[in-house]
């Protein structure tokens, strides 16, 4: 048909003209000088995505402006961050093609999330203690370093690790299960110890520097929200601590879709019946980490050290369980 060709050069354009937009920064509001700039920046609103959606008095009592400045603040930031701005399907189909998947090791485990954990998501898996996030989080760490043909991204891995659990003689031990020379294997792979949530923080920023020098294809924070949850306490920092729980997720997934990498992310349930924390679907961080997240994988611990991993509100994949050990070797069936 005829009009295939012209619609094809829609498509085209359409997606030329959404890469060459300028990026807006805060600078760009109507109405912020570099004294009010400054205090944005420091109050943590680097993007304006994050004030777009604050509400004039929380953006007040943060950034220590005046309500009626804040509430202009925020309808710039509402009209420049393009929220619900509109891609074509073709180019969104584009972007998908390019997804990749990696294996896990453990072919139940690759089928229940379609073919293996995917680039350009966050993969949240979240259990209890003991349930087996940091087993997940070594094993993906050493088989993206394969190459694809053996279901890697053959790239390199940037481990956050919060809670002091990453063992390099693990990796090592993988490493060798797969055939992989151990030590090319820890090369490859790049840890750092956060200290506190704003140096976790920090460190996506020390990721984003060195993806012009590193193929970053897996980016792990295990885990996302240990810290957060010890140092925001009680009702009173709820908001606080989810809107910089938000802007830490936001800026992962910016990295997995310029990199086209994936995210893994830990995050522990509380066993005590809590009402905010009790129900063991709702991981800690509550509905901003399960909405951040592409893919949700729920782990639980079964008869004779077998692990069950069910696959959670998926947008794409059916629900399901897979049924997996931890072995010297790493993940099995
Ligand atoms: P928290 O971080 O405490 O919330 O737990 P987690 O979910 O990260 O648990 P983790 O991944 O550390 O799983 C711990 C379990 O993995 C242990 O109880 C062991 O069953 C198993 N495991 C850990 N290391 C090894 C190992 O070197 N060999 C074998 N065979 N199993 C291991
Ligand atoms: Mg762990």
């Amino acid at each position: 048909m005829s009009n295939d060709t012209a619609s094809e050069n829609v498509e085209d354009e359409e997606i030329v003209i959404d890469i060459d937009e300028p990026e807006m920064t805060i600078e760009d509001l109507p109405g912020v000088g570099p004294a009010t700039a400054e205090k944005l920046l420091e109050a943590g609103f680097e993007e304006l995505l994050a004030i777009a959606v604050m509400s004039p008095s929380e953006l007040a009592e943060q950034a220590e402006l005046g309500e009626g400045v804040s509430a202009k603040i925020i309808a710039g930031a509402k009209k420049l961050a393009n929220i619900g701005g509109f891609i074509s399907g073709t180019a969104l189909l584009d972007r998908r093609r390019e997804v990749q998947k990696l294996t896990s090791g453990c072919s139940a485990l690759d089928e229940l999330l379609g073919g293996g954990f995917e680039t350009q998501a966050i993969v949240e898996v979240f259990g209890e203690f003991g349930s087996g996030k940091t087993q997940i989080a070594l094993q993906l760490a050493v088989n993206t370093l394969l190459p694809v043909s053996k279901g890697g991204f053959d790239g390199e891995v940037f481990y956050i690790d919060t809670e002091d659990t990453f063992r390099p003689e693990r990796i090592a031990q993988m490493a060798e299960a797969v055939g992989m020379d151990p030590q090319d294997a820890l090369d490859r792979i790049h840890v750092a110890r956060a200290y506190n949530s704003a140096h976790q923080t920090l460190l996506v920023d020390e990721i984003k520097r060195a993806s012009k020098n590193y193929d970053v294809k897996l980016i792990i924070v295990d885990s996302l929200t240990s810290h957060f949850r010890s140092e925001y306490i009680g009702r009173g920092m709820l908001a606080t601590r989810q809107q910089k729980l938000n802007r830490h997720l936001k800026e992962l997934k910016q990295l997995s879709d310029i990199q086209n990498a994936l995210i893994l992310v830990t995050n522990q349930v509380m066993s005590k019946p809590d009402a905010m924390w009790g129900d063991p679907t709702r991981a800690i961080g509550g509905h901003i980490v399960a909405h951040a997240s592409t893919f949700r994988l729920y782990l639980r611990k079964s008869k004779g050290g077998r692990r069950i991993a069910r696959l959670i509100d998926s947008p794409n994949l059916p629900e399901g369980e897979a049924v997996f050990t931890v072995t010297a070797e790493g993940l099995q069936d």
